[in-house]
């Protein structure tokens, strides 16, 4: 798979990890920094790894930041991304599989390096799902329209 990955100045650390590990398992990752560990704004990452997400050129994203948190909402300001923090792989998973998310974020402060991996393998090998939870995620696409002019 295609993979773009991006993180603030609270991961880099972990994010060399990740790719190192993804790249073992035979994963193209794109690197979109930060790569230091200077103050920086999650805002700039998180944009720039919907952007590649939303433009076809990596399949699916990851976020890093001290939580998640703060990375994945400014992710989920592109249109048409669905960016969700996880701190353990059923979540993982099931973001996958029930809201077709196309990036998966978690935090540095908040999940080892193992915890981080088994996210990883849990949201990488999930199929999103069809039936009622692909008419969700137009419901989510409706609502997103409606207030986002
Ligand atoms: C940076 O100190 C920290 O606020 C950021 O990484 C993240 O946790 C915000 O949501």
């Amino acid at each position: 798979m295609k993979l773009a990955i991006g993180n603030d100045h609270a991961a880099p650390a972990m994010k060399f990890e990740i790719i190192k590990y993804l790249e073992e398992k035979g994963h193209e990752v794109i690197n979109f920094g930060t790569d230091t560990e200077e103050s920086c704004s999650y805002t700039e990452y998180g944009e720039k790894v919907a952007l590649a997400v939303k433009n076809g050129e990596a399949d699916l994203g990851i976020l890093i930041c001290g939580t998640g948190v703060g990375i994945s909402l400014a992710a989920n300001q592109v249109p048409g991304i669905r960016a969700a923090v996880c701190s353990e792989p059923v979540t993982a998973r099931l973001v996958r599989e029930h809201n077709d998310a196309n990036i998966i974020a978690f935090g540095q402060r908040i999940v080892g390096i193992e915890t981080a991996k088994a996210i990883l393998d849990a949201f990488l090998s999930a199929t999103p799902q069809g039936g009622r939870h692909a008419d969700r995620r137009e419901m989510l696409s409706e609502l997103s329209a409606k207030y986002h002019k």
